[in-house]
């Protein structure tokens, strides 16, 4: 038997004997739907850019059109894709056990998928606010019909400031209430489950080290070596769309 053989009915194990189940997952359970993860190219129009200095209050302040342009074109890859085995596997999980997502993600393919206890840590491409008083925009937000590279945002009803998205950029806090939830949902789990993330980005990277810390398992999934890897109690170098509906069968299984 490989050594990942081992490691998979080691977590298979796990899964089976878990009642609290939390996740982190990151770009890379996406990315099978279709959409990019954040250190891979981006394609078309955006291919020439680098998400990593788009995604910063920087690059609003130099040129808040294209990078609303942006986040339209992210916005609409979102609607035209959907969510793959491995989100519907965590939503399936809900029926043998509680299950606590929480992403770095800013699509809504989790709650697609089935999820109903999903935080967003970094925000999402469908709130937005006001980019000077941060008031929530209530209205919808058109899409384009066809990719541009610059756009111009609405204004804010009362202030007039150009609307921005509510999501968190580098260098900007976290929204308390996602991260809390995200620290007591590893806080109170059995198993921690490390789902396509590079594990690099701070500080949603210390929740696997909070998880360990209060007695959780943590089971990596990624097809790379990550920081995370050499930290976790199994790293299971699968995809997320191959490995979450084997845990979940493990689990599905004890129960019957
Ligand atoms: N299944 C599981 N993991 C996968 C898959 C897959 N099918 N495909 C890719 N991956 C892994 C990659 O190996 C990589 O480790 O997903 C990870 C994606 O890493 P990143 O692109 O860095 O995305 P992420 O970890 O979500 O980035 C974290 O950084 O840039 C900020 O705010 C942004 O939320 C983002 C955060």
């Amino acid at each position: 038997m490989s050594d990942q053989d081992n490691l998979l009915d080691q977590a298979k194990d796990l899964a089976a004997r878990a009642e609290r189940v939390a996740v982190l997952s990151g770009a890379g359970i996406s990315a099978e739907s279709g959409l990019p993860t954040f250190r891979t190219s981006q394609s078309g129009l955006w291919e020439q850019f680098d998400p990593e200095t788009l995604a910063t209050p920087q690059a609003w302040e130099k040129d808040h059109q294209m990078v609303w342009a942006w986040y339209l074109w992210r916005n609409s890859l979102v609607r035209d894709v959907a969510p793959n085995e491995a989100h519907k596997a965590l939503g399936d999980w809900e029926k043998y056990a509680h299950v606590a997502v929480t992403t770095q993600n800013v699509d809504d393919l989790h709650e697609r998928g089935g999820s109903t206890a999903v935080q967003h840590v970094h925000g999402t491409l469908f709130n937005f606010i006001c980019s000077r008083c941060r008031k929530q925009y209530p209205e919808q937000v058109e899409l384009p019909t066809e990719e541009v590279l610059r756009a111009e945002p609405p204004a804010c009803p009362h202030c007039g400031s150009p609307i921005r998205p509510d999501i968190v950029w580098f260098g900007e806090q976290l929204p308390k209430e996602p991260w809390n939830n995200g620290v007591i949902a590893a806080q109170t789990c059995d198993i921690y489950l490390v789902v396509g993330t590079s594990a690099v980005v701070q500080p949603a990277a210390t929740l696997p080290r909070i998880a360990q810390q209060s007695g959780a398992k943590v089971i990596e999934i990624n097809p790379k070596r990550t920081p995370e890897s050499s930290l976790c109690d199994v790293s299971l170098r699968m995809s997320a769309t191959e490995a979450l509906p084997i845990l979940l069968e493990a689990r599905a299984a004890t129960r019957l």
